[in-house]
């Protein structure tokens, strides 16, 4: 599927294309991201008064972050109005090297004044099965409750492995199949740690907006898989990601970007 086709979101609905911005070094993708996050921010705060973002780990936050929490993005962001999730968690402790709530508090939260009764880690204390009912019932309550309905976020951020994964999905795994929960437990994630909890498809299939993160030469094979198609890409659950009713916005830099583009070279968008 190249950027701008329409693709089926697998319910026989035509999806919305996917934006793919390329830019130039990690420096600029890190200064478009921010501006992306805060542009959505400011949308979803004028129309409902909120903003709900889920986070996901590894460098797309290390790169979202530090260009969030400093001038001149800081003072024109509403923080008061954000609810901040995690798109999945790693089964550690907060304080834990591998745990994405440290990641995110590093990375901006600590320098920023989101409420602390709006910032919702997973609650890894409980164990597997019931840290995600904890969290699914914790995203029900701030991003829509009726049980026969999805959790609605405003942006879910993800960034994508190099076989494809997205959140705590991977290739291959049950848990792409599962449609009855918001959030699932796992103990074989082939990403280490491998006990985890993690949004489900159609969570993310139901946000407003969907950031996909690429960045470095060793995201380009699975960049080009996932917008182009291709032999066996659609084993790549990143390729899943087609939100009913909502926007998905990939941003890359040049060497994760560059095969996209004739000659390689970067759009600056
Ligand atoms: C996690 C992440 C995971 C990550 C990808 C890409 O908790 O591990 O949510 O989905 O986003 O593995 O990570 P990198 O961008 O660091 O390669």
């Amino acid at each position: 599927m190249n950027p701008t086709a329409k693709s089926r979101d697998g319910e026989g609905t035509a999806a919305r294309p996917h934006v793919v911005s390329t830019l130039r070094d990690r420096a600029a993708l890190s200064a478009a991201l921010a501006a992306h996050v805060a542009a959505l921010s400011r949308a979803a705060i004028a129309a409902q008064g909120r903003f709900r973002i889920a986070l996901c780990g590894g460098s797309a936050v290390a790169l979202l972050g530090p260009a969030l929490a400093q001038e001149p993005l800081r003072s024109h962001i509403e923080w008061s109005a954000w609810h901040l999730f995690w798109v999945d968690e790693r089964c550690v402790p907060f304080d834990h090297p591998d745990s994405n709530y440290r990641l995110a508090r590093e990375a901006f939260l600590d320098a920023v004044p989101v409420p602390a009764a709006q910032v919702h880690p997973c609650n890894t204390g409980l164990a597997g099965e019931a840290a995600a009912a904890d969290y699914e019932s914790r995203l029900r309550s701030v991003c829509g409750g009726r049980r026969d309905a999805w959790p609605r976020l405003d942006l879910v951020l993800l960034g994508v492995g190099e076989d494809g994964h997205i959140a705590s999905l991977f290739p291959g795994h049950p848990l792409l199949q599962e449609r009855r929960k918001a959030v699932a437990w796992l103990h074989d994630a082939p990403k280490p740690p491998p006990e985890r909890i993690t949004l489900t498809l159609p969570v993310l299939n139901h946000a407003h907006n969907v950031a996909i993160v690429a960045s470095g030469s060793g995201k380009a094979g699975v960049v080009s898989r996932a917008l182009r198609g291709g032999p066996e890409a659609d084993d790549l659950p990143v390729r899943r990601v087609h939100p009913k009713r909502g926007v998905v916005r990939w941003l890359l830099d040049r060497e994760a970007g560059g095969r996209l583009l004739p000659g390689g070279e970067a759009e600056n968008s």
